[in-house]
Formats: structure tokens, sequence, C-alpha cells
């Protein structure tokens, strides 16, 4: 006997209540960012290795550690995406996007995958949702993708702190990473382990360390916001400016890192209370040499992606039941099993939610499962002649069997 087979570690099945939380979380965000000009998106769900490789970038832990990559043959080595902004930014050079007006913004509501070590709220298979922005450099998309994360959460019940920064652009940053690299070289007796190897590859992480001899020398390190050339300087002022203006509070957060390398400039992360260690329910921001690094023109964009499973764990979104059934069909013996298909499939080709006894029960369990499923009207097909009972009045009356859509069409008998 074979043992039963289970899903992934990681990975889960989403049924029942959670589908339609999901559903309606869907929806929420589509409405808020449709509205916002947003068109809907959605990319294979794997792609060339190498476009995560060059866009996420080799220093990661997510390409370094947490890629599912598969050797697909001819030497071609495809990667389950873990993330969505890359292949979202291949699919604008390839379909040649640049030709319309920008920014384009698209958005998605995707699983992805990432070979982490699963917890409350990290899963191995998860889903996001996400926004680009891309084609403008100006502060009022920063600022504008940042709001609209900052409804969805709200919409959702999510409570929420905003934190932002800004990182630079490259050369900027490059000029920091050295002085960065000095004084963590300078100091790398009181550093963990971890960190000190990856001085030269990732210094920045370093002020992601949980490491209490790190977080001390980190405390003192120099800051990126605070070597900020002018023009960046002012982008950011900006972006702040409008958040100021549109009321959204945040935390300017000199220690913000994202976990991906290419972004510039702006930087968010909001994260929840309510989450335990995996706080932060959404982040993104500005990444405006990515579409050039995979072979694109330049092009600067925005954008970021929300956690759907941290949003419904941190959030209090109310969903909807299950649609409501207008009509059960019922039938008292084989002979009618026929019409009876026929009025369950005809009355919802005229757009009513209508369900068929598909079990073999009794005309009693059959009567039982109408009244389980809440259906507001009970065909019962009969030797006799056809009845139609409305459950909301308990009445039950003989119709013609052509006549039953008109009455549920009209409410009523
Ligand atoms: P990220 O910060 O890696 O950014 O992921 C965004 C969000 O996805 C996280 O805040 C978290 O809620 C959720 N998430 C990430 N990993 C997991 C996991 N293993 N299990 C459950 N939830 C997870 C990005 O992915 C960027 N592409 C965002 C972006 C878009 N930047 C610019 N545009």
């Amino acid at each position: 006997m074979s043992g039963r087979i289970q899903a992934p570690r990681g990975t889960y099945d989403v049924l029942g209540e959670q589908a339609l939380a999901h559903a309606a979380l869907e929806r929420l965000a589509r409405g808020i960012l449709e509205r916002a000009g947003y068109r809907r998106i959605e990319t294979p769900t794997f792609e060339a290795t190498e476009l995560f490789a060059r866009g996420v970038g080799e220093s990661t832990d997510v390409v370094q550690k947490e890629m599912y990559t598969l050797d697909a043959g001819q030497s071609e080595s495809i990667t389950l995406r873990p993330e969505g902004t890359a292949p979202v930014c291949r699919a604008y050079i390839e379909h040649g996007m640049h030709k319309l007006p920008q920014p384009v913004k698209l958005w998605y509501c995707s699983s992805f995958f990432r070979r982490e070590r699963p917890q409350k709220g990290r899963f191995r298979q998860f889903w996001q949702i996400g926004a680009e922005a891309i084609g403008s450099d100006d502060p009022a998309v920063d600022a504008e993708t940042i709001l609209l994360l900052a409804e969805i959460l709200e919409a959702a019940g999510v409570q929420s702190r905003l934190r932002i920064s800004s990182l630079g652009m490259p050369l900027n940053r490059l000029r920091y990473r050295d002085k960065l690299q000095q004084y963590l070289r300078d100091n790398a007796a009181r550093l963990s382990e971890d960190v000190a190897a990856r001085i030269e590859l990732n210094p920045l992480r370093a002020f992601d360390s949980d490491h209490p001899g790190t977080r001390a020398v980190m405390a003192q390190a120099p800051r990126l916001l605070d070597e900020l050339d002018r023009e960046d300087a002012a982008h950011f002022a900006d972006v702040l400016e409008l958040l100021d203006a549109a009321d959204l509070p945040y935390d300017v957060d000199t220690t913000l890192v994202r976990g991906l390398d290419y972004y510039t400039r702006t930087v968010c992360e909001f994260t929840s209370a309510d989450l335990g260690a995996q706080s932060g329910v959404g982040g993104g921001g500005r990444y405006d040499g990515l579409i050039e690094q995979i072979g694109g023109p330049p092009t600067p964009a925005m954008g970021w992606a929300a956690g759907v499973e941290r949003i419904l764990l941190a959030g209090s979104l109310t969903h909807a039941a299950a649609p409501p059934l207008d009509l059960f069909v019922a039938y008292e013996t084989p002979e009618l099993r026929a019409a009876a298909f026929r009025l369950a499939a005809d009355a919802r080709r005229a757009g009513h939610a209508a369900r068929l006894e598909l079990a073999g029960r009794s005309l009693k369990g059959q009567l039982k499962q109408a009244d389980r499923a809440g259906a507001r009207y009970v065909a019962i097909l009969g030797d006799a002649g056809t009845a139609l009972k409305d459950s909301e009045t308990g009445e039950q009356q003989p119709v013609e069997t052509g006549t039953v859509m008109h009455h549920i069409a009209h409410g009523g008998l």
C-alpha cells in the first residue's frame, strides 16, 4: 500500500472560505487599481532563469538560494517566477510597450515561488497583488502607486505602517557602498559571520541583520539617505510632499533595505504588527535601471507587490458567502431526469443560479439538499405534473414546467 500524498511543504490548497476571501481581495484590488488606470497582466509561471539572475540580482537571497530552477533540456534553464517585476518588464520590452502613452500601468494577482523556510505568513508558493507603472520618473508616480497600496490595505482592514526611504541612483549608491564597506571592514570583528562574509558582495544587507553585535555597529553606520545627490534628494522630497498632500502618514526609515537588487531612489514597505516575524505585508519602489539591464531601452519605473496571505492574515476582509441559489430542480422518478436537466440548464442560460439533483437522492433527500443550499425556489417535477415552491413564503403550487422561469424571473407564484 502506498502512503497518502500531501501538498508539498510550504504550499496550501485555496478552497472554501479562503477561496472566497482570495476572490474578494482580488476584486477589491482590481476596483482600486483599474479606477487608477491599471490594466491586468498575466505573465507565464516560469521564465528564462537569466531574467531573474540579471533582473533581481545575483547577490540576493532570492537568486542565490530560493529559486526553483529546472533544466528544460537543450541547455535551457527555466525558473518558477520568484517575483513579478522582472517578468512584467520583460513583457514591456517584448511587446514594445514603450510606444504606448507612458507610464504604462499594469497590475497582477498571481502566485510566486520561493524556496524559503515555511512559517506563519511565509510560503513556498504564495500569492501577490502587484502594480507596476512603467515609463515615467515623475515623483507623482511614486506617490500615487504607494497611495493605491495604502488604499487596498485599508479597504482590506489591515492596520499597517508605511516606511519609506530613498536609495538614490546607482552611481551615488556605488560611492556610498564604498564608504559603507570601509566602515564594515573597520568594524568586522563585531559583525556576525554571515554579514562579515558578505561585506564585499552585499554590504547593504548588514542593515537587515538580527545579530546584536551587527545591530550595534549598524546603528552608527553611515546612512545612504544622508549621502544622496541633489537630484535624488529633490525627487525624494517631492514624493514625501505628495504623500503629505494626500494625508498618508509615513516614517522615513533610513534602515529600510529591500531584498531585491533592482531598486533606485524610492523604496517603501508596509508592515503590520499583526503578522509576527513576517511583518512585511507589501513593499516596492522605483527601479529605473531594470529594463535597460534586461535588454530594453533606458526606462524609469515604479511598483510594489503585497502578499495576499499576509493581507488576509492581518486584515479583516469580509467576503460575500457563496452566491445565492435561485432555483433547485428536483424530480420524482428517473423518467423525469432529462426534463429536470433541461429546466436547470435553461434557467442557468437565462442568468439564474440553478442546480439539479446529481447524486440520485430520493425526493425527500433532494428537498433537504435544496433547503441546505438555500434555494429560493424549488421546482419539483413529478408524474402528476410540476410544482413550484417559494421557500420564502412556504407556498407551493402546481405550474406548467414551461412557466417556471417566468415565475422565478418575476419573483413569485
Ligand atoms: P517582495 O518584498 O519580495 O517584493 O515581496 C512583496 C510581498 O510579497 C512581501 O511584502 C510579502 O507580503 C509577500 N511575500 C514575499 N515572499 C513571501 C513568501 N515566501 N510567503 C508569503 N508572502 C511573501 C517583490 O516581490 C517585488 N517584486 C515588489 C515590487 C514590485 N517592487 C517593484 N515592483
